[in-house]
C-alpha cells in the first residue's frame, strides 16, 4: 500500500542558495524560480554582480507568472536558514584541461563556501555541482560535517540525460520515452548501464546493435568533454542546471525519485568512505535511501575502477589541501 500522506507532503521552507553565480548557477537560479520551486539566494565573489543578476530576475517575475525573491549577494549573513545549498562556485574546465586539473582552486573555491554556508544555514541539505565533482562533494562533506543523507553531487542525472539525449536522437524518437542510468563517477570512467536503457519499456539492445550502443556509451563518457571543445569559452551550464533543479524539486516536493546522485558509500556495492553516483531515492530531509543493483560483474568491475581513480583524486586533494590551503579541511 502507498503511504499516503508521508509521501505528498511538502518541505515547509523554500529558501535555496545557490553559491557560485556563474553559468550554471545564475541559469540554475532561472530554473528554480520559474518551477516556482523556492525562493533563491543567489552569492557570488564578483561585487554586484549577482545582485545584478537577481534584479534582472526579478524584472521578469510578472512576465514568467511566478512571485519568487531573487536576492543577489556576496555577504554569507544573507544565505541564513537556506533548506538547501548549492555549491557551483569554482571554475569550469577550459579546452584540453582535465576535471582533475581543476582539483587545486575548486577545492580551495568549496571547503571555504562549505564552512561559511553551514555556519548561517546548519540544517541544510548541500548539493555540490563543481568539478571535479565526486571529490568536490567528498571535501564538502568533511568541511561541513554533516549527515551523510544531507549531503550528495549532481552529475548522474546529468550524464543519464545526455545517454537518453543519444539514445533517441539515435532512434529518432522523443527523448521523454528514453529512460537510462549512468552510474560512477563523473569523468571517463563514468559507468553507462546499457543494460537498463530502455525505450518505452522496450530494451535498448533490442533496437541498437552493439556498436551503435557502445558508440553513444562512448558520447556519453565525453558529454561534457565534447560541449567544451564546441565552446572553448567554458562548459555546458543549460542541461547541469536542469539536472540539478530536478534534483532539487525532488527533494522540496518530498517525490521520492529514484536518480542517480553522488552519495556517500558505506559497503553499498563493496565500496566504502566514498562520494559516487549509484541509485539514490531523493525526498524531505536529501537521500532517503540508496538502491543496491543486481549489477553484473562486469558493470562491478567498471564501478569499482570509477571509485577507484576517484580515491585516488580525493587523497591527492587532501595532500594538496594539508599542505598549500592551511590545516583541516
Ligand atoms: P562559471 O565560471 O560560469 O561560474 C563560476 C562562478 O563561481 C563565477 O561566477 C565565479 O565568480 C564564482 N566564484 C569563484 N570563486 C568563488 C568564491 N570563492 N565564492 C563564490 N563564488 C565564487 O562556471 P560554471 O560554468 O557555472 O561552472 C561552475 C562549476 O560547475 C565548474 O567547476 C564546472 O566544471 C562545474 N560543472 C559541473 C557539472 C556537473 O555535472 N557536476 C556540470 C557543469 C559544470
Ligand atoms: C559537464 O559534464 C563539465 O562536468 C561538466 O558538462
Amino acid at each position: 500500500m502507498v503511504n499516503s500522506f508521508a509521501s505528498l507532503s511538502i518541505c515547509h521552507s523554500s529558501r535555496v542558495t545557490i553559491i557560485g553565480a556563474g553559468r550554471v548557477g545564475s541559469t540554475l537560479a532561472q530554473r528554480i524560480v520559474e518551477s516556482n520551486l523556492a525562493d533563491v539566494v543567489l552569492l557570488d565573489i564578483v561585487p554586484g554582480m549577482p545582485q545584478g543578476l537577481a534584479l534582472d530576475l526579478m524584472e521578469a517575475r510578472g512576465i514568467e507568472s511566478h512571485n519568487r525573491r531573487i536576492l543577489g549577494t556576496n555577504d554569507y549573513a544573507d544565505t541564513a536558514n537556506s533548506e538547501i545549498i548549492i555549491i557551483t562556485a569554482g571554475f569550469p574546465r577550459r579546452p584540453g584541461m582535465s576535471r582533475d586539473d581543476l582539483l587545486l582552486t575548486n577545492a580551495k573555491i568549496v571547503v571555504e563556501a562549505a564552512k561559511q554556508a553551514i555556519a548561517y544555514s546548519p540544517n541544510a541539505i548541500f548539493l555540490v555541482v563543481t568539478n571535479p565533482l565526486d571529490v568536490m562533494t567528498y571535501l564538502t562533506w568533511q568541511a561541513t560535517g554533516i549527515e551523510k543523507n544531507r549531503i550528495m553531487g549532481m552529475a548522474g542525472v546529468l550524464d543519464s540525460a545526455r545517454f537518453e539525449a543519444f539514445i533517441a536522437m539515435e532512434l529518432g524518437v522523443v527523448p521523454t520515452d528514453v529512460k537510462a542510468m549512468v552510474l560512477g563517477s563523473h569523468g571517463d570512467l563514468m559507468v553507462p548501464l546499457s543494460r537498463y536503457a530502455t525505450v518505452n519499456g522496450i530494451p535498448i539492445t533490442e533496437l541498437l546493435d552493439y556498436s551503435t550502443i557502445e558508440r553513444l556509451v562512448q558520447r556519453t563518457r565525453n558529454g561534457g568533454a565534447e560541449i567544451v571543445e564546441l565552446m572553448q569559452t567554458g562548459g555546458a551550464f543549460f542541461a547541469p542546471a536542469s539536472a540539478a533543479c530536478l534534483m532539487i524539486e525532488s527533494i522540496l516536493m518530498n517525490q521520492s525519485r529514484i536518480l542517480p546522485v553522488a552519495a556517500y558509500l558505506q559497503g553499498e556495492y563493496g565500496l566504502n568512505d566514498i562520494f559516487i553516483g549509484v541509485p539514490t531515492r531523493l525526498g524531505c530531509g536529501g537521500i532517503t535511501s540508496i538502491l543496491e543493483l543486481n549489477l553484473t560483474a562486469t558493470e562491478l568491475q567498471a564501478l569499482h575502477t570509477s571509485a577507484e581513480s576517484v580515491r585516488r583524486t580525493i587523497q591527492r586533494a587532501k595532500d594538496i589541501i594539508l599542505a598549500g590551503i592551511g590545516g583541516d579541511i
